[in-house]
């Protein structure tokens, strides 16, 4: 887990930050996460592996990855709308991907509504690539879902991961 600059924190998820998750969850997509599903994650998933963001006593955002074969799956991402625009969901993605390294992972997929301009933008700005659609894979809208990918085999990349860090955290450092 990245240990970014104080106040802000990253620890794995755990069942007590559930009640705030939902919350956060229930603020940033157009169909709230199923009641029992992040308990289900956390207790008889073993595939899911899922963070939380704080900072001083707030969480404020999370992510989750599904590890399968070698490859992650992102299931969820979210920072809460009054902490956006920060950098903060950044922290959260450059987290996933560092810990997919360490798995350590080959491959970083991800679906995304077609109309999710700024978690896209976010994507691209690592790099992932559009491969694909998913047509009506919404079923709340009946959006189309993208299909991006982020090939995580070579060096390069890694590299450019730390350049990421060392740029976000004195981006936060000068936020906080
Ligand atoms: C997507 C989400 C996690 C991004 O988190 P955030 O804290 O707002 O984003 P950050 O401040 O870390 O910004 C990171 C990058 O995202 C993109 N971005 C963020 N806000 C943006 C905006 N308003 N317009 C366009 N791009 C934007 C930019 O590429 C930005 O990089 P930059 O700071 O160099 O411009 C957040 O908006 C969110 O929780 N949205 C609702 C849930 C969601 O849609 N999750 C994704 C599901 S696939």
């Amino acid at each position: 887990m990245l240990t970014p600059p104080d106040p802000f924190w990253l620890r794995p998820m755990t069942l007590p930050d559930i009640p705030t998750v939902q919350e956060i969850d229930r603020l940033s997509f157009p169909t709230p996460t199923r009641s029992g599903l992040f308990e289900h994650e956390l207790a008889q998933n073993n595939i899911a592996h899922y963070q939380v963001l704080g900072t001083r006593e707030s969480l404020i955002g999370f992510a989750g990855f599904w590890l399968i074969a070698d490859e992650i799956h992102v299931s969820t991402i979210a920072t809460h709308p009054n902490w956006r625009g920060q950098g903060l969901g950044e922290l959260l993605l450059l987290n996933l991907l560092v810990e997919s390294y360490k798995l350590p992972a080959n491959m970083v997929t991800l679906e995304v509504r077609r109309s999710n301009v700024v978690a896209q933008a976010l994507y691209r700005k690592y790099q992932f690539e559009e491969v694909g659609t998913r047509s009506r894979y919404y079923r709340d809208t009946g959006e189309d879902a993208l299909l991006m990918t982020m090939p995580l085999l070579d060096a390069r990349y890694r590299q450019y991961l730390e350049q990421r860090q060392a740029g976000l955290f004195q981006r936060l450092v000068g936020e906080a």
